[in-house]
């Protein structure tokens, strides 16, 4: 078909028939909301870095999860920012750390929500690093047994899903194992499989208070360049018994995305990080751009490109926004 019998902008000419005829739809479902939980109690604080979001002490999590519910959403993702920090990162496997409070408090708040922890120990390390330190290095093998003993201690909180994002080589299987072990064979991984040293984790690690204290992440987390290698990552995952995998940051990596969707028909996710959400909102204050339509336009990309669900600090905005 050539124009002019074939003319593209016929089906364009009105609000309604463009609707008939689009590809991609976001709704509210599609988006899973990150929260900061701190210590304490009735607290709320704004952070600095991710405009709209707070620091927030389990009850007023579990507060922001019923809001978040009653927006349509189907699932939160938790980081803890501990009280203290030490080498081993011992409060992200404690029973009174303030993630597995936070699990509690929602669960028993808002039992109809998916609750999904993010797995690491970089919040809760002195040194900032996700795993275990020894000579300067990040080793391998003994983080994997803090990381099931992190994983392990939110299921038992009652976490419907985890979601390990320290990029330890076999830390999906190691947290299988734990978790079988026990009992939970029906919790569910979401492994961040494909997640890059991306610059575009800055604003999170002011949030999260998360920044390495030395070095980088680079001798763990993905190198930019690559994207064969993250086809390498996912299938290790899967192998390991992922039940959903992620690429992570999402709008620098939509051929990475576009590639995973490609290769696997497990559900995929994609984080939609900080740093992208900080650009949109630093832009629209400034006038530059149209915040509520460079947003929804970015998540709907994420979406194109294979995402099923997308964990986005625009979640409740883009929720109110598709609720219209
Ligand atoms: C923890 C973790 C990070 C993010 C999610 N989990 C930071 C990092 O790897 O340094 C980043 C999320 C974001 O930027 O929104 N390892």
């Amino acid at each position: 078909m050539h124009f002019p019998q074939y003319r593209a902008r016929r089906l364009r000419q009105h609000p309604a028939l463009r609707r008939l005829v689009q590809e991609t739809t976001l709704v509210p479902q599609d988006f899973i909301l990150p929260l900061f939980v701190v210590p304490g109690q009735g607290q709320r604080r704004p952070i600095a870095t991710l405009p709209g979001h707070e620091h927030l002490s389990p009850d007023q999590a579990a507060e922001e999860a019923r809001m978040a519910a009653d927006l349509g959403l189907l699932a939160v993702l938790l980081f803890g920012l501990p009280a203290h920090k030490d080498p081993l990162g011992q409060e992200a496997y404690s029973e009174q750390g303030v993630v597995q409070q936070a699990i509690r408090a929602i669960k028993r708040a808002v039992p109809e929500l998916v609750v999904i922890t993010d797995v690491c120990l970089c919040e809760y390390t002195d040194h900032g690093h996700c795993g275990v330190v020894e000579n300067g290095r990040v080793v391998n093998d003994l983080t994997l047994e803090l990381l099931s003993k992190t994983a392990l201690s939110h299921v038992e909180a009652g976490a419907d899903m985890v979601a390990p994002s320290d990029m330890m080589d076999g830390r999906v299987g190691a947290i299988r194992q734990a978790l079988d072990a026990k009992g939970y064979v029906d919790v569910p991984i979401m492994a961040y499989a494909a997640k890059y040293a991306s610059s575009f984790y800055g604003p999170f690690r002011e949030a999260a208070d998360s920044a390495p204290q030395f070095g980088d992440r680079r001798a763990y987390q993905m190198d930019p360049p690559n994207a064969r290698e993250a086809l390498r990552e996912v299938r290790l995952d899967i192998a390991e018994g992922a039940d959903i995998v992620m690429v992570k940051p999402a709008l620098p990596y939509l051929d990475v995305l576009y590639r995973v969707r490609q290769l696997t028909d497990l559900p995929l996710a994609a984080y939609n990080v900080s740093g992208e959400f900080a650009m949109i909102k630093a832009a629209a204050q400034r006038g530059w751009l149209n915040e509520e339509q460079a947003m929804l336009e970015a998540l709907l990309g994420i979406k194109r490109a294979g995402a099923d669900m997308i964990i986005t600090y625009f979640a409740k905005e883009a929720a109110r926004l598709l609720a219209k």
